[in-house]
C-alpha cells in the first residue's frame, strides 16, 4: 500500500516572512541552511471537518505549539511569536483558507541564512501552511516489518526534537519495507529495543494490559501518545505501562497498534509475516480508534478541551 500524495495549492494562503501571503508567493533560495543540512524543526497538527457543526475542530492545538517552541530550543532556532501567537495565526489562517474538509497543519521554523557554514547560528524563519488532509494510512490493519535502520539515537539526532533532518531516517525505514511489501516500518533503537513506527508511536496488548516504549527509547513524545493513554486510562480503566519492549513482544502480543496526527489509531495486524493476535484489528484498537474521533471531531464534551472550533461558512471562501 503505498501512502496518499497530499500536496498544497499555490492559492492558499499560508503565512511566511512575518505576514499572510500566498504560497504561490513564496519563493526560497536554493542556498536556504535548512535546505542544505536538515536545520529545521516541524510540527503537523489536524483540524477536523464537522459537518453537523459547520466547524473544524483544530486539535491539540496548543500541545503541538508547546512542543514546537522546545524543538525550536534544541536547536537554536529562535521563534518570533509565543505559543499564543502562533495559535492565533494559525487560526486565521484556517478562516483564510477556510477548508470544509479535514486539513493538515504544517509549522515549519528553520534556519534560513543562506550561507554553507554547518552551525547553528544566523537568522531563523517561520512558516506555517495547510494541506487537505483525510486517512493518511489504512485504519484497520497495517502490515509491519522491523525496520533493518535504526532509530537515530537521542544524542546523534533527537527524536524528541522533531527536526526536519531526522526524518532521513524515517525516509530510509519507510523506503525499505514499502520496497519488501510492507505497509510500514517499525523501528528499533541502537540498544535493540523497540523505538516506534515511521511516523507514530507504538502500543501493545499483552496479558490484558497496555504497554508503550518509554520516552528514553528515542521516540518523538507524541501528543496522540498521551491522548491514547488520557482515552484508555479514563474509558476502558486501563493504565499504560511505559517500559522497554523487546521485539518478540511485538510477535507475541495480542493487540499492536500505532497512534499520531497523521496516523492516527491505526492497528497492526501483521508484523515480519507474523499475525498479531487474530490477525485483525482487536477490540482494544477499536474502542480507542472510535473514542478518539468522537473527541478530534469535538463530538464529546467530555474533551470538549481537545479541540479549538473554527466556522467555517461557506461564504467565507476566496
Ligand atoms: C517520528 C514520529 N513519532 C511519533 C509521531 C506521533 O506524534 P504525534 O502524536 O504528536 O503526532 C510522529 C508524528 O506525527 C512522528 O513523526
Amino acid at each position: 500500500m503505498s501512502r496518499k500524495a497530499f500536496a498544497a495549492s499555490d492559492a492558499e494562503w499560508c503565512y511566511h516572512g512575518g505576514e499572510l501571503v500566498k504560497m504561490g508567493d513564496v519563493r526560497l533560495s536554493p542556498a536556504t541552511h535548512a535546505l542544505n543540512y536538515g536545520t529545521g524543526v516541524f510540527e503537523g497538527i489536524r483540524a477536523y471537518w464537522n459537518p453537523t457543526k459547520g466547524t473544524l475542530q483544530v486539535l491539540k492545538l496548543r500541545e503541538h505549539y508547546e512542543r514546537f517552541e522546545k524543538s525550536c530550543r534544541i536547536l537554536h532556532v529562535e521563534l518570533p511569536h509565543t505559543v499564543d501567537e502562533l495559535c492565533e495565526i494559525t487560526l486565521e489562517i484556517l478562516k483564510r483558507n477556510a477548508p470544509r474538509e479535514d486539513t493538515y497543519i504544517r509549522p515549519l521554523a528553520y534556519k534560513a541564512i543562506e550561507s554553507v557554514g554547518v552551525n547553528l547560528r544566523g537568522d531563523s524563519e517561520l512558516s506555517v501552511f495547510t494541506v487537505p488532509m483525510g486517512n493518511y494510512v489504512e485504519l484497520t490493519g497495517l502490515r509491519c516489518s522491523v525496520s533493518s535502520w535504526r532509530r537515530t539515537a537521542d544524542n546523534a539526532i533527537p527524536a524528541r526534537a522533531k527536526c526536519t533532518g531526522s526524518y532521513v531516517n524515517t525516509a530510509l525505514a519507510v523506503d525499505a519495507a514499502h520496497r519488501a511489501g510492507y505497509d510500514d516500518a517499525i523501528f528499533l533503537t541502537q540498544t535493540g529495543f523497540v523505538s516506534e513506527a515511521s511516523a507514530a508511536n507504538i502500543f501493545l496488548l499483552r496479558k490484558g494490559g497496555l504497554i508503550t516504549p518509554p520516552a528514553t527509547a528515542d521516540i518523538l513524545e507524541g501528543i496522540t501518545r498521551d491522548a491514547v493513554m488520557e482515552l484508555a486510562e479514563k474509558e476502558l480503566g486501563m493504565p499504560t505501562d511505559k517500559r522497554d519492549v523487546g521485539r518478540t513482544e511485538l510477535y507475541a502480543a495480542d493487540e499492536v497498534f500505532l497512534t499520531g496526527t497523521g496516523f492516527q489509531i491505526a492497528p497492526v495486524t501483521e508484523i515480519d509475516d507474523r499475525k498479531v493476535g487474530e490477525g485483525e484489528m482487536g477490540p482494544v484498537a477499536a474502542r480507542l480508534q472510535e473514542l478518539y474521533f468522537e473527541a478530534a471531531r469535538g463530538e464529546n464534551p467530555d474533551y470538549a478541551d481537545w479541540t479549538v472550533a473554527v466556522e467555517v461558512a461557506e461564504k467565507a471562501r476566496r
